[in-house]
């Protein structure tokens, strides 16, 4: 059993401040950069990023190098890379941290995938609200310009790569690459269609490199100190490390930042947190995010990774773990969830937009005491045609929370509709709610 630990490999160590060009080059800052540009072609790059089997950080784990390949490959002169900082989530703690505690080793990232891709011009894309993160940044690039680390001719080669910060807010679908591509343009932020993906009709029609910015950060990683020390740490599937927010909500405490090796066990990361609580303290684990699924306190033995993570109902999205207490009643949580999912559906497939509201709908009801037996059978219905009916990932995994309070917590459902009783006593019949009203009006 290996031993799991916080790994440091993007957020620094509390006091370990790297902000400032020096500390940062102190500590082996930009050596990956000077390495890549002097010694190494881009295809080199793409291939160590392809065999370090970096995943996709923002949520979904696709492979990188492949993405940078196609991108790589594409005949165009002009092409563009991405950095997502949104934090979609905005209870995530991910974007924000890494920018504002390592900002240098984020623009060093993206511009050894402009290198990699052949990218003269990037964009770095953060939550306008990330105030503190947004001017790290833009302080590091002041000085990564003046010691001509970005910008035009940078380290005296021929290779020029500029970068733009954004700073936008439009809610949780502002995470949403098509999204933001449409909003850089000056656009409604609305999805398009895939194919075709954004390496080969990206940013206003050319080939572009969209990453998440830990996924980002993590290629200076693996070009200074090599590939085989970068999978040393996380699986055979997902090497690497992930930044995890955790929220112990038993004791509405403040969240807690941890980067911790992939397969790590959940118990290990609530521990690593300093969250220490017997399994019958809990009603459940959240995995995920808004979007994520609710698992039982049997599954925190499951180990942090995609595969077994979406085995058991959740995902890795937004990479916040959070813990409900004992009398949270199940269809309670998962009406909830859906009712701000429905809000932040952004209304372009009717799938998602009117069969989210309905899913919120018919829980209302049943947490009244007005629900009826076919419920079951339509909410059903509803979680399996929304993903398959959505052109982006927000309708694909909006069920998420409704399919895995059903999937563990069957009896909430059938209290609730056979015997009109909440599981927990936690829930307010409409019945009683009118009773209430009566009382208190004059
Ligand atoms: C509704 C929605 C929200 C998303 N939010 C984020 C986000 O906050 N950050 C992010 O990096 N990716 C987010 N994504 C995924 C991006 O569309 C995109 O796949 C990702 O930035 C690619 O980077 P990666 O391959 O490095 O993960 C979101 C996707 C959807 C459907």
């Amino acid at each position: 059993m290996p031993e799991y630990q916080q790994t440091y490999r993007v957020l620094r160590r509390q006091g370990d401040d790297v902000r400032a060009l020096a500390a940062y080059r102190q500590a082996g800052g930009y050596a990956a950069l000077e390495k890549a540009i002097r010694q190494q072609t881009p295809e080199q790059v793409v291939q160590q990023v392809t065999d370090a089997k970096l995943r996709g950080l923002g949520g979904a784990g696709r492979l990188t190098g492949e993405k940078w390949r196609a991108v790589r490959r594409t005949e165009d002169s002009q092409k563009y890379v991405i950095c997502n900082a949104y934090d979609a989530d905005s209870r995530s703690y991910a974007a924000r941290s890494l920018l504002e505690r390592n900002p240098h080793q984020v623009i060093e990232g993206i511009i050894l995938a402009a290198y990699a891709v052949g990218a003269s011009e990037a964009y770095l894309f953060a939550r306008s609200s990330f105030r503190a993160g947004i001017d790290a940044v833009q302080e590091a690039l002041r000085e990564a310009l003046d010691a001509h680390l970005v910008g035009r001719d940078i380290l005296g080669t021929d290779f020029s790569c500029t970068i733009n910060v954004l700073g936008v807010d439009i809610g949780f679908m502002g995470g949403e690459e098509t999204v933001q591509m449409a909003l850089i343009k000056g656009r409604r932020g609305m999805p398009e269609q895939r194919p075709p993906y954004p390496a080969q009709d990206g940013l206003w029609g050319k080939p572009t490199a969209i990453n998440n910015v830990e996924t980002l950060a993590n290629v200076p990683v693996i070009i200074r100190d090599g590939v085989v020390a970068f999978t040393k740490v996380g699986t055979a599937n997902t090497p690497g490390t992930k930044i995890v927010t955790v929220y112990d909500v038993v004791s509405d405490s403040q969240p807690v930042v941890v980067e911790i090796p992939f397969g790590t066990p959940l118990r290990t990361i609530l521990a690593l947190a300093g969250i220490k609580r017997a399994d019958g303290d809990l009603r459940a684990v959240v995995v995920g995010g808004a979007e994520g699924g609710a698992l039982p306190p049997s599954s925190l033995d499951t180990p942090f990774d995609f595969d077994p993570i979406e085995e058991a109902g959740a995902i890795i999205g937004s990479s916040i773990i959070e813990l409900l207490p004992v009398p949270t009643c199940m269809v309670a949580w998962a009406m909830e969830r859906s009712r701000y999912l429905s809000n932040e559906s952004c209304g372009k497939c009717v799938p998602c937009r009117l069969g989210v509201k309905r899913i919120t709908g018919i829980l209302e009801g049943i947490v009244s005491d007005l629900g009826i037996k076919g419920d079951l059978a339509v909410l059903d219905e509803f979680a399996g045609y929304i993903p398959n009916g959505s052109l982006c990932g927000f309708g694909v995994q909006a069920p998420n929370p409704l399919k895995t309070a059903k999937r563990y917590w069957p009896d909430h459902f059938t209290m609730h509709i056979e015997e009109l009783q909440c599981p927990t006593g936690t829930c307010v019949p409409v019945r009683a709610h009118r009773f209430v009203t009566k009382h208190v009006l004059p």
